[in-house]
């Protein structure tokens, strides 16, 4: 099922609940947070104490794409805060197996991200416990950048794994996602659409959310 995720990074930092409320009300299926520790990544965002203070304005699924060195520390952390999904970064320092591990006993979904020059095959160890594969479409960090086509391969190889399988997992695409580029990823077999700027940035979010819907919907066939 096509799903979209607004990423706060592109949000109003000093109203984060009621930009919340308003991707709640215009449509959005999750709330994409970014959690960046200038470590893993060359920026630095937000924590768990931040996710916790929007937690109770809206009931969007959390969906929490830690870019953290070393996230099997903080798992609690975010699933007190109100975390449902957790995916975190394949290249990170924590061991990858574990952390699955610990994110699927805390009670959330579990997923893995991968950033682009990351090969997809690193994450089939671990599909039959995954909720959510995350192929990065940029390299993580900021917002704005422009979407790498190039990282397509990697999700129909990941779609064709999964299919095989027989495994019900998302795989969401995160990065210079807009009007354009959802459609090269739906089609190479993506179903969950992250975006900052093609949601935050648009006059009308509701408009823009269902625009990215039945582009995706229609080019999605897996
Ligand atoms: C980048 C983040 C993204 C970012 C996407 O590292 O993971 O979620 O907010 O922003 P846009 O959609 O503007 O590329
Ligand atoms: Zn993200």
């Amino acid at each position: 099922m096509i799903k979209i995720s607004p990423s706060v990074l592109a949000s109003d930092f000093s109203a984060l609940g009621a930009e919340s409320i308003r991707m709640e009300k215009s449509g959005a299926d999750y709330l994409h947070l970014d959690v960046m520790d200038g470590r893993f990544v060359p920026n630095i965002t937000f924590g768990a104490p931040v996710i916790k203070s929007i937690r109770n304005k809206t009931s969007l699924v959390f969906d929490v794409h830690l870019m953290i060195d070393e996230p099997l520390k903080y798992i609690e952390d975010f699933k007190k805060a109100g975390a449902d999904i957790i995916t975190f970064h394949a290249e990170s320092s924590s061991p990858v197996g574990e952390t699955v591990d610990k994110i699927v006993e805390s009670g959330c979904k579990a997923g893995i991200s991968i950033k682009p020059n990351t090969a997809a095959e690193v994450v089939f160890p671990y599909l039959d416990k995954l909720s959510m594969v995350l192929v990065m479409t940029v390299e993580p960090g900021f917002g704005g950048q422009s979407f790498m086509p190039e990282t397509m391969e990697k999700i129909k190889t990941l779609r064709a794994e999964i299919n095989r399988r027989g495994l019900d997992i998302d795989i969401q695409v995160d990065g210079g996602i807009n009007e354009k580029t959802v459609e090269p990823a739906a089609s190479a077999g993506a179903n969950v659409f992250v975006a900052g700027s093609a949601v935050f940035g648009a006059d009308d979010a509701s408009a823009a959310i269902s625009t990215l819907r039945s582009l995706a919907e229609k080019s999605f066939s897996f």
